[in-house]
């Protein structure tokens, strides 16, 4: 049985005077999520976009099927969530250290409307899980520290991605749901392959993609995200 991937483009390493071009052209190119990167020069030392900008790629974004993941890393959560629900985002994930209850801020992404899910940094135990994967649908592992794209993909990430997919199988065979397992930091076409297989199943890459296009791609991303599809059918 074919595996389903999904491909998560972190528009950070887009070319901001050009946003909704290079989404489009990113998707277009053969990928399924706008990973949106939402920083607060608080939680992580760096400062981003918010839903003011969500708002804007929101229409253009649905109109060519990709699905808008919000990764928050700003602290604290529970007041930001609905303004990005109502700004057109369909998955909102959040690290439990940026949360005083974990438990109530995923009900609100879910009370918003939104899919929820938990972001663990690479020291970060996935033990946060223990009592609440009924209120999680997507776990993402972070494998650099988060707060810039660029990075080197941090190999302890490999087992940890393991034992999270142990815990959602487990949890599938239990309830029938199926919990989505993403990756994000340093993801390219050398390593996504072992990435798959350690049971990753939704990958951002952001430096890879967008320093790759190439004016002679019909949309741009074409040529790099064919190298992620390749090594990934080989899974
Ligand atoms: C880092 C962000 C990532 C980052 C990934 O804090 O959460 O999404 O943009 O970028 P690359 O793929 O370049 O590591
Ligand atoms: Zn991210």
């Amino acid at each position: 049985m074919d595996k389903i991937f999904r491909i998560a483009p972190s528009i950070l390493s887009a070319n901001f005077a050009k946003l909704g071009q290079e989404i489009e052209n990113v998707i277009k190119s053969g990928t399924d999520m706008v990973h949106f990167d939402v920083m607060d020069n608080h939680y992580v030392p760096n400062l981003t976009i918010g839903p003011l900008v969500c708002d804007a790629i929101r229409d253009l974004s649905h109109n060519v099927g990709a699905l808008i993941d919000v990764h928050l890393m700003v602290k604290p959560v529970d007041r930001i969530i609905p303004d990005f629900a109502k700004a057109g985002a369909d998955i909102i994930t959040f690290h439990p250290e940026a949360s005083d209850h974990i438990d109530r801020s995923l009900a609100l992404v879910r009370d918003s409307g939104c899919k929820s899910g938990l972001v663990f940094n690479p020291a970060t135990p996935l033990h946060y899980l223990d009592h609440v994967m009924d209120k999680v649908d997507m776990i993402l592992l972070m494998s650099v520290n988060p707060g810039f794209g660029g990075q080197k993909f941090i190999p302890a990430t490999l087992d940890k991605l393991k034992q999270a997919r142990a815990r959602i199988d487990a949890y599938y065979e239990q309830t029938g749901r199926q919990i989505w397992l993403e990756v994000d930091g340093g993801v390219n076409a050398n390593n996504i392959a072992d990435i798959a297989k350690a049971g990753a199943d939704t990958f951002v890459a952001g430096s890879a993609v967008f320093g790759a296009g190439k004016d002679t791609d019909p949309n741009r991303y074409d040529t790099i995200v064919g190298q992620l599809r390749a090594a990934l059918a080989t899974v």
